[in-house]
């Protein structure tokens, strides 16, 4: 049986228990540690984009109530093939070091990134589908992990690596006869 995780919405009663979390000694480890523990003033963090850009941000728990990781969603728009289009992104996502890989055992549907990610597009999709089809993400191009994860529950890159090394992703949500496609 794969195992179960628990998803709690974010807020500020929950700083403290986010303060000491770890994901990793390289920088998009230490980039999603900083975001999840920055406070509403913070120039990047969960806080300041609930409150500023409208994002969601949910703790993700294991059975013992441990803290696997976090994901979030937001509203956003993206010019795709030339149009203006409303979306769903996931402005972070991450697990900590100590889970990462893991379980051990499972095979790699059943590990804790893909519960994680399946989650979060069940909850894309239940955001307003008919509005936002899609879900879009940036991963750099050095962080061969998150990339590899994306590609793998189906996200495909959209244009051209940014400036700083980020390129947009993007999943479908339905196909046209309406139908989910993971
Ligand atoms: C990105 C993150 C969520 C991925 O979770 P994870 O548990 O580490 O990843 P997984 O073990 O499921 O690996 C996903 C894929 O990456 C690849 N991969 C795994 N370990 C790897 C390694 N050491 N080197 C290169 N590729 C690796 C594999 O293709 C793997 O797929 P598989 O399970 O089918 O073999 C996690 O590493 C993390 O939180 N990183 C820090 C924060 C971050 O980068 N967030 C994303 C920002 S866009």
């Amino acid at each position: 049986m794969p195992p179960l995780l628990f998803a709690q919405t974010f807020a500020e009663h929950l700083l403290a228990e986010v303060a000491h979390l770890d994901f990793g000694d390289d920088v998009f480890g230490r980039t999603a540690g900083n975001w999840i523990a920055g406070g509403p003033h913070a120039m990047e963090s969960a806080l300041q984009s609930m409150r500023d850009k409208g994002t969601t941000t949910w703790l993700y728990r294991l059975g013992d109530a441990s803290i696997l990781g976090f994901g979030s969603l937001g509203p956003a728009n993206w010019r795709i093939d030339n149009r203006r289009q409303e979306i769903v992104i996931i402005p972070h996502l991450g697990i900590q070091v100590q889970f990462q890989g893991g379980p051990a055992g499972v095979p790699s549907h059943g590990k804790y990134s893909r519960l994680l990610l399946r989650d979060l597009i069940a909850r894309a999709r239940a955001f307003d589908i008919e509005k936002r089809p899609f879900l879009g993400l940036y991963v750099h191009e050095s962080n061969h992990k998150a990339r590899d994860l994306y590609e793998k529950m189906g996200f495909v890159p959209i244009g051209q690596l940014n400036d700083e090394g980020y390129q947009r992703m993007l999943l479908k949500l339905v196909n046209p006869g309406g139908a989910s496609l993971v």
